[in-house]
């Protein structure tokens, strides 16, 4: 079986070494897996919720494709699009917040983070937040369950999310799955050693701390201007330096192959200094993404490439979607109304042959007899014996016009422990049969 690895940047800012780091690089090696389909998108309506600068958004979004695109994402080899290209991502949003519990939302870290700033600057707890934030969760489980992903990379800021994804898909495979799992249960992926690359001043990477070392933009310079801000001790050249916990040995890490960590590592407790140890990571960073820079710098100046890539994308992505929201429609019963007519008109047709039936025979004794039985051959009414075939014939033919009114004085007795009301309700069913 194939498995599904999907994973989504959000459209705010301009990608920077941890973006990369975290999600772009582990996301297009595990698409080059044998055995893995990958779904990457650009998560555009996440970046609604804490973005209110339509030019910041076009830009980001442009900015981030150019950056996986250059970073060595096919997109034939993967299905590449915007969140926003996909109608069904908001619809099953709503699908999943209608089970998902409000109590757990209140516990998602995004949102308690912002109530924990507000309640810290002496604000109301709900200051300035949006529903955009606190459903955020809700959103990315329907970006993951629309397409069953089974991995998710992600940085380890967002495991929690995938849990909530698990939950609610859980959930909704309970109430709504009838014993079938309709969606598959998401695993986080993270790269263990550099899951969080720190920024410049060593908390997480992130454009909200104003602290990242841009992938492409700006060029070489933009690199080394920004890895000459890195904050590191205060040591000078020559004394020994402890490469543990240093930010500038992490980044440097995660661009380093098991050697140059070691002699990079031994470097500096042998005394070199923070100035040229700088210089050596914007090297090591400069060899791994200079060779990519020309790709980056061409889809930039004809951005109409990459909407064209896009909307291939979204096709690819929409072709499994759309089949599958529709099964999730079904699930909670938004049905064609045909569908919820077709099981009635089946009761009548089933009715109807289930109609009590009158049989004409003649028994060994040379007479002639009727009766009538149910459907399934359970006699209601037994007819006495006739010389003449006519005769019954002729009875049998006023039960079916006249139905029960005909009972009265006809040669026919109840057959034993039928009641007479059944026996009524037969004979009319048989009338109405007729007209
Ligand atoms: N919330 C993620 C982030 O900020 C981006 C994202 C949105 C995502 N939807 C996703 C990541 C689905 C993985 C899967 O990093």
């Amino acid at each position: 079986m194939t498995e599904r690895v999907l994973t989504g940047i959000t459209t705010t800012g301009t990608p920077h070494l941890g973006n990369y780091v975290g999600a772009i690089r582990p996301a297009i090696a595990a698409s080059r897996e044998a055995g893995v389909e990958s779904f990457f998108f650009l998560a555009d309506f996440h970046a609604l919720i804490k973005c209110a600068d339509p030019a910041r958004i076009e830009r980001s979004r442009i900015e981030i494709a150019a950056s996986w695109i250059a970073a060595g994402l096919d997109p034939e080899l993967v299905t590449f699009y915007r969140q926003s290209d996909i109608p069904e991502t908001p619809e099953l949003t709503w699908l999943l917040t209608c089970v998902t519990a409000k109590g757990q939302m209140n516990r998602a870290h995004a949102y308690k983070a912002s109530v924990d700033a507000n309640e810290a600057a002496g604000e109301e707890p709900d200051a300035g937040i949006n529903m955009g934030l606190f459903s955020y969760p809700i959103l990315m489980a329907a970006d993951i369950l629309l397409f069953n992903a089974h991995r998710v990379p992600v940085g380890r800021d967002q495991v929690q999310h995938i849990e909530m994804a698990r939950d609610v898909a859980q959930r909704f495979n309970h109430v709504f799955g009838a014993g079938k799992e309709l969606f598959v249960l998401p695993q986080a992926e993270i790269e263990e050693a550099v899951a969080t690359l720190p920024g410049l001043d060593g908390r997480k990477m992130s454009k909200s701390y104003d602290n990242t070392v841009p992938l492409f933009e700006g060029g070489p310079k933009a690199l080394k201007d920004a890895i000459a801000r890195i904050v590191t001790d205060s040591r000078l050249p020559g004394e020994p330096k402890d490469p543990e916990g240093a930010h500038l040995v992490t980044i440097h890490d995660a661009f380093a192959n098991e050697a140059q960590r070691a002699s990079f590592h031994a470097d500096l407790r042998a005394g070199l200094g923070w100035g040229e140890a700088k210089q050596r990571v914007v090297e090591l960073i400069e060899a791994h993404v200079g060779p990519m820079r020309a790709k980056y710098e061409h889809l930039m100046a004809h951005p109409e490439q990459i909407e064209e890539i896009l909307l291939v994308g979204a096709r690819k992505a929409r072709s499994v979607a759309t089949p599958f929201l529709n099964e999730l429609r079904d699930a909670v019963g938004l049905r064609k109304m045909v569908a919820v007519a077709a099981p009635k008109a089946q009761a009548e047709q089933a009715g109807k042959s289930a109609l009590p039936v009158f049989k004409q025979y003649r028994e060994a004794d040379g007479q002639f007899y009727f009766k009538l039985t149910t459907a399934d051959g359970g006699l209601l009414l037994q007819s006495q014996a006739f010389a003449e075939g006519r005769e019954a014939g002729t009875w049998v033919k006023r039960f079916k016009q006249e139905g029960a009114q005909a009972l009265a004085g006809a040669p026919v007795e109840m057959a034993s422990g039928v009641a007479k009301a059944d026996v009524e309700a037969a004979l009319s069913a048989l009338v109405a049969a007729q007209d």
